[in-house]
């Protein structure tokens, strides 16, 4: 039995109200994100003994569904939209410009000091705010549209995350 760390009885009473056996591994697996913005080892070994699993069929799910984070997520996360719609609104441009200003070669990568990230993202049906990015504070449980980007409005906003600053525009949301 591992060491009943502070933190591990946190995670414990996160997921106690889940039956095992009883099919909520997804609904558990996503509580534990929503609360931690990942999840980690330790959570899910305390998923998989509330759940009476095997941890590798957790670990399984977890790492199949891209949803799921298995590291911390970055302080900001910006998730650009590679959906048709956004992409027929210059949305490549959009991303390369944003890209080109935080140093990145490619999406997927984070800064150095591991506070910025730039990822891909999907279409989830507000295409009339094409083209746009979801500018993400996980631990804040913050996420902003912004929409309708022009590539010098990406390139301002993006040196306003890299420099500390708030961001002017979008529309904000609580998930
Ligand atoms: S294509 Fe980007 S939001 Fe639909």
């Amino acid at each position: 039995m591992p060491l009943e760390t502070e933190a591990r009885a946190e995670l414990r009473a996160l997921v106690a109200d889940f039956a095992p056996n009883d099919g909520q591994l997804m609904a558990a697996l996503h509580r534990v994100q929503h609360r931690y913005g990942y999840i980690s080892r330790e959570a899910l070994e305390v998923v998989a003994e509330q759940l009476e699993m095997f941890p590798a069929h957790v670990y399984g799910a977890a790492s199949f569904y891209d949803e799921f984070r298995l590291e911390p997520p970055a302080s900001t996360t910006i998730r650009w939209c590679s959906g048709p719609a956004c992409r027929l609104e210059n949305g490549n441009g959009i991303r390369d410009a944003m890209l080109a200003v935080l140093g990145f070669d490619d999406l997927g990568e984070r800064t150095d000091d591991g506070r910025i990230e730039m990822v891909n993202g999907q279409c989830n049906g507000t295409c009339e705010q094409a083209p746009l990015v979801w500018v993400e504070r996980p631990f804040e449980h913050e996420r902003r549209v912004v929409g309708k980007l022009t590539a010098a409005e990406a390139i301002r906003i993006t040196r306003e995350i890299r420099d500390g600053e708030s961001i002017d525009g979008g529309h904000e949301t609580v998930f």
